[in-house]
């Protein structure tokens, strides 16, 4: 298949259709068995069976993730979901960079919307795994009133996941990653932070949320932007998204406009990881995301300062055994 948005659909429906019978649930297992699961990790209040996690936009739209999870996953982050339905981009949308090792999309958050990925989530969750979702506001509502789309969100899901994750790193919806901006993001995480509050009194449950951040920050915009997040009482960072940078690439697709993934920002993502932890001395769990591509490349995100490790654009390269690879090689937190 020709086209990675149908070969993906394909994966994603196939993994939906498995996820939903036990029979298929069964069968995934053995096709890909964890032969020792751990290392257990307590992050946000949360019990991870394992430090590895599916990466937001895989399952846009929380309808594959009882597949996803036979392959091994701790953790799933579904979404990015808006308010909202809208269509995300014109297609064209994702670019996979072979000779690279990577892909470029500028996907811009379609989706069914909150109402639907909310039906989704209704099913009895797999023993053990930890599911996240990830929010974002619709293209067409204006950015000062952002916060409103995210708060929404956080009303929407809270009840539903055991954490959530504010998007505000995405290159592919106009003037997100300005929200990262001291100022901005104070103004967006103040109001996000009472409605969790107000949720984890009527619910009875902790709600963390965790900010996911751009690689493509500077070092004092990364500083100011911890700084709002530790402010704010945020729980942890996903770093990060994917970048902007095109330095290094050698496929024909590397001019595409879009946010780049895989190979290429594993080294990126991995100096960033160093720079928040020292930054924050561990008082600030990470998550890391970004050019998991084999099972050393997880471990020295974990020995870099991360708690958990998240990947997307490995699977696509290496296939769905890499999950329980990466698992079997023993991982050391
Ligand atoms: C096709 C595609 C769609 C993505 N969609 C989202 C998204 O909706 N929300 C989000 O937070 N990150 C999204 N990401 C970013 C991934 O979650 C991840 O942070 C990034 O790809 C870096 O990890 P990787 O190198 O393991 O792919 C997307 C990535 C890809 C390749």
């Amino acid at each position: 298949m020709n086209d990675p948005e149908k070969a993906h659909h394909a994966t994603i429906n196939l993994l939906a259709l498995g996820g939903s019978l036990a029979p298929g649930r069964g069968l995934i297992r053995a096709m890909f068995p964890i032969k020792q699961n751990g290392p257990e990790v307590k992050a946000f209040g949360l019990t991870f069976s394992n430090p590895l996690g599916m990466a937001a936009g895989y399952d846009k739209e929380g309808t594959a993730w009882r597949g996803l999870a036979c392959l091994g996953f701790g953790h799933i982050e579904v979404g990015t979901v808006t308010p909202l339905p809208q269509p995300g981009n014109p297609k064209p949308r994702v670019f996979r960079l072979v000779e690279d090792e990577a892909v470029i999309n500028r996907m811009g958050f379609p989706g069914s919307g909150a109402e639907a990925m909310r039906r989704h989530l209704d099913h009895p969750r797999p023993k053990g795994l930890v599911l996240g979702v990830n929010i974002g506001k619709n293209k067409n509502t204006p950015l000062e009133n952002a916060a409103g789309d995210y708060v929404s969100l956080v009303r929407a899901f809270a009840s539903k996941a055991d954490y959530l994750a504010v998007n505000i790193s995405s290159p592919n919806t106009p003037g997100l990653r300005t929200l990262q901006k001291r100022v901005a993001l104070e103004a967006l995480l103040n109001p996000i932070a009472a409605e969790r509050s107000a949720q984890s009194i009527q619910l009875n449950k902790p709600v963390p949320l965790l900010v996911k951040l751009a690689p493509d920050l500077t070092d004092d915009e990364l500083d100011s932007a911890l700084e709002a997040i530790q402010s704010a009482g945020m729980d942890g960072v996903i770093i990060g998204n994917t970048t902007l940078r095109r330095e290094g690439l050698i496929s024909s697709k590397a001019t595409e406009e879009g946010g780049l993934s895989g190979k290429p920002l594993n080294e990126l993502n991995t100096s960033m990881i160093k720079k928040v932890y020292a930054r924050c001395g561990g008082t600030l769990p990470i998550v890391a995301s970004g050019g998991v591509m084999q099972a050393a490349d997880a471990q020295r995100k974990l020995d870099a300062g991360a708690v958990l490790i998240q990947l997307y654009t490995g699977l696509i390269y290496e296939g769905p055994g890499l999950v329980a690879k990466i698992i079997n090689s023993g991982l050391r937190s």
